[in-house]
């Protein structure tokens, strides 16, 4: 197999969004024009009921900019879930505040409300509710009890756009809530993310914040440009036989951007942390917004065919809740010899996920530095040795969900 079976290197990109990044990268007279940002601003807010949507380029800058609405400083503790992303507990670093870790939940990956509740201390002020793979939390136990300890709730649905939580979408339970539009999320704009705010004084702030924010360099949003284009023209045709090198060169020198840069790694920010979200970048985004549901539909069916043919094997599954709808970003398993099983898959080209193989993911973090103790939340630390994910996205057929599942299936034998 030359092509691989991809989790992740521009999952949603279809022809279409290729030759809509082409045209952007040749119509350099329009990289300045910031009308679609606003256009995306509104149709993002229309579509989900949101009153208002404030754009960044990033998940990461989003969540910046509401822990400065938010008045958060030095000293203060924010509640994060632990099986996360680095690009969590920088930016509470950023701001000087303290990532306090809860464990999360075997069932649903995500915040487990009575370990919350034991963390609260007196210098507590907010929580982040994580969206894990797009499965929405435990919404009504985490709210109350930010409402009991008078904590601001923050919705990280990074993974999560387009999931409903007793048919509201997610983004609408919080003071605030952020998206994410980077590479491997539920619709791609390379870099990109919305804030969205049900606290009106929070989100009067945020746009504030957002009209002082500048917006990136010209070189890095045709960076950007670059990946939908050269990932799918010149390094995933060529995968197996060299396209990784590609791809590796390709950001040695800067022609394509990384999803994490390396310093994040050791709790660092890159310069390009907080900005605003670039016109171009805005109309990848618009795209992949009107193709939303289509790819949604695709997700659950993926998803339902992976519950059907993985159900009585080892895998553990994840469980369905019948008040919660998932965007399905990921389909996570579990099963005892997952780093094992990721391992053999990329060997034969077949890149099913990694998330989270640490409590801070990727597994590189420097622990210490995320002010993680290790032991501190037990699940959490199981899950990270115990869970894959496998594709659901729009370029992952049938046939090759069949693939994955007869590759997992051989495995067990
Ligand atoms: C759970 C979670 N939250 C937040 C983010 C940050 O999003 P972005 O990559 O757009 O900065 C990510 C993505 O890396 C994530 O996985």
């Amino acid at each position: 197999m030359i092509r691989p079976i991809s989790i992740s290197l521009s999952p949603n990109t279809e022809a279409d969004d290729v030759r809509l990044a082409f045209g952007q990268i040749i119509s350099f007279w329009k990289w300045r024009d910031r009308s679609p940002v606003l256009k995306l601003e509104k149709e993002f807010a229309e579509r989900f009921g949101f009153s208002r949507a404030w754009s960044f380029n990033s998940g990461r800058s989003c969540l910046i900019s509401i822990l400065e609405a938010a008045g958060i400083g030095e000293g203060d503790e924010i509640l994060v879930q632990a099986f996360t992303c680095n690009a969590v507990p920088n930016p509470i670093l950023w701001q000087g505040a303290v990532p306090i870790y809860v464990d999360c939940l075997e069932e649903d990956f995500n915040m487990d409300a009575f370990d919350l509740e034991r963390k609260v201390t007196p210098k507590s002020r907010a929580v982040i509710v994580q969206h894990t793979f797009g499965e929405p939390a435990d919404i009504d136990r985490i709210r109350g009890v930010c409402e009991r300890h008078n904590l601001l709730l923050i919705e990280d649905a990074a993974h999560a756009l387009g999931a409903e939580y007793k048919g509201r979408p997610v983004g609408s339970f919080g003071d605030a809530a952020f998206f994410s539009f980077s590479r491997d999320k539920v619709i791609s704009s390379v870099y990109g993310g919305m804030v969205t705010a049900a606290n009106p004084e929070i989100g009067e702030r945020i746009a504030g914040i957002q009209k002082r924010t500048k917006f990136p360099s010209l070189f890095w949003t045709v960076q950007q440009l670059f990946h939908p284009l050269l990932l799918n023209l010149m390094v995933l045709p060529v995968y197996g036989i060299g396209g990784k090198y590609l791809l590796v060169l390709f950001q040695v020198f800067h022609v394509l951007s990384k999803a994490v840069h390396r310093k994040e790694k050791q709790g660092g920010r890159p310069s390009y942390f907080p900005m605003r979200l670039p016109g171009p970048l805005a109309r990848l985004a618009l795209l992949q917004l009107s193709k939303l549901e289509r790819m949604r539909v695709h997700r659950e069916q993926i998803a339902e065919l992976y519950l059907r043919e993985l159900k009585n094997t080892s895998f553990v599954l994840p469980r369905s809740f019948p008040e919660r709808r998932s965007s399905r970003l990921r389909f996570p398993v579990r099963n005892k010899k997952a780093h094992e099983i990721i391992e053999r898959a990329w060997g034969k080209n077949m890149l099913i996920g990694d998330w989270y193989t640490s409590p801070v993911a990727p597994a590189d973090t420097n622990l210490a530095k995320m002010r993680y103790e290790p032991g501190s939340c037990p699940v959490a630390e199981a899950l990270s040795r115990e869970t894959l994910n496998l594709p659901t996205h729009i370029r992952c057929s049938v046939l090759n969900a069949e693939a994955v599942v007869s590759f997992l299936k051989n495995y067990e034998d």
